[in-house]
């Protein structure tokens, strides 16, 4: 088994989320190679403990980056911090010579982005992939699948989207994905857009342009000290896009919608394809519910399947058993990992959204800022 010999920037909640994964490495029954987390680092001390008390592999602990980077143990890079420090920490990883897993939205604004991609472009020996969780799920792999396939025929219309609700209550204090300089203009978009446009854009569902409508609905939040801050960020996206189906370059309606103030939904991702022939629908709020319709003429029958635990990468987990968010992490990382050893993923709809893919919805968000501010369709 190769081990890649790995370091953490952006401590936190998905830094933990990594963390984790790494400890449960062997759960996973069919891979070659495995992380091994050795240097830590963030700017807040009080995350250490935790790290250090878990893994004993870790033999750095640093507030600077830098000193990180100048590790010459670390041989790749999980990088999740506020997002409008993306463009030069992830710039530096690369230029290290370091492969990067990077979060979402990969860049604070487009020309964060541009930077990034540049960087990327002038290092090609480094494998740079930003993170995103979704595609995972096993009925989402089936979708994968099945859209490898013909059974879908002409396309009808796709729908893809990540609500949740935790910005419904006005008084939950300000944080930092709720203020412009560290989450950037795009909002919710940037937050939650990249998981709504992995699977599309890999199934080649590319938008042409963009209308959006975008939604302040909280327009202040308690500050640090309890008083009254205002809260500018967006809080709901629907972007309404027309993409070209890949099989016959026939347009059809592609929504992308983001939403924190969605009553109702926890953190609810959802895809849907509908076709001539076919049609399959899947959402995080009932994760192993697949949901399909295949037309042959006679009756119009959905139906309604259970999916186990049937996962890309196999793991010890019995087949019948149920998928969750932590195990849609460990088979992002089992990804993330294979492609730094084999130099290719393991499938179409098995990997980590590529710097391209992230280029694109940035493409995707700029335009549709554009859009709301001038009442517009915007081309891409
Ligand atoms: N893939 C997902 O499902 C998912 C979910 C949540 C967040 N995210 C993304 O992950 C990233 C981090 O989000 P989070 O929820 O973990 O946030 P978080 O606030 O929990 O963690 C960010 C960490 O970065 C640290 N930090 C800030 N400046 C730093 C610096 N200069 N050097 C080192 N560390 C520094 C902070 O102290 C903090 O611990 C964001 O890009 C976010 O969009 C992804």
């Amino acid at each position: 088994m190769k081990t890649i010999k790995f370091g953490i920037i952006g401590a936190g909640l998905m830094g933990r989320e990594f963390a984790s994964a790494c400890a449960r490495w062997c759960h996973l029954t069919e891979i070659n190679a495995k992380p091994e987390l050795v240097a830590v680092c963030d700017k807040n001390p009080a995350l250490y403990p935790w790290y250090q008390d878990n893994f004993p592999t870790i033999k750095q602990v640093t507030d600077d980056y830098h000193e990180l980077l100048a590790n010459k143990d670390v041989e790749a890079v999980y990088c999740a911090v506020p997002h409008n420090l993306h463009e030069q920490i992830y710039c530096d990883i690369i230029r290290s010579g370091r492969h990067l897993l990077g979060e979402k939205p990969f860049g604070i604004d487009k020309k964060a982005n541009d930077a990034i991609m540049q960087c990327i472009a002038e290092h090609p020996e480094v494998i740079v992939r930003c993170s995103s969780e979704f595609p995972f799920y096993p009925p989402m792999q089936r979708i994968g699948q099945l859209l490898e396939t013909d059974f879908f025929g002409d396309l009808i219309e796709v729908n893809s989207g990540f609500l949740h609700s935790s910005d419904l209550n006005p008084m939950k204090p300000i944080n930092w994905k709720r203020m412009i300089e560290f989450n950037g203009e795009y909002g919710c978009m940037g937050d939650l857009g990249m998981h709504a446009c992995h699977f599309p854009f890999r199934a080649g569902f590319f938008p042409k342009n963009v209308r959006a409508i975008l939604s302040k609905l909280v327009k202040e939040r308690p500050g640090k000290d309890g008083a009254m801050v205002p809260c500018v960020t967006w809080d709901n996206a629907t972007l309404l896009c027309e993409a070209a189906d890949p099989k016959n370059g026939n347009p059809f309606p592609l929504t992308i919608k983001t939403q924190r103030i969605a009553p109702g939904e926890t953190d609810t991702w959802y895809f849907e394809v509908k076709g001539m022939k076919g049609c399959a629908k899947w959402s995080s709020k009932n994760p192993r519910r697949l949901e399909l319709l295949e037309y042959t003429g006679k009756d119009q029958a959905v139906q309604q399947i259970d999916m186990g635990y049937e996962t890309a990468f196999k793991t010890i987990t019995g087949g019948i058993f149920e998928f969750g968010f932590t195990d849609s992490i460990l088979q992002m990382w089992a990804s993330f990992v294979t492609e730094i050893t084999e130099g290719k993923p393991k499938g179409k709809f098995v990997s980590c959204v590529t710097p391209e893919e992230a280029a694109l919805s940035h493409k995707l968000f700029t335009a549709a800022l554009e859009s709301w501010k001038n009442s517009t369709t915007v081309a891409l």
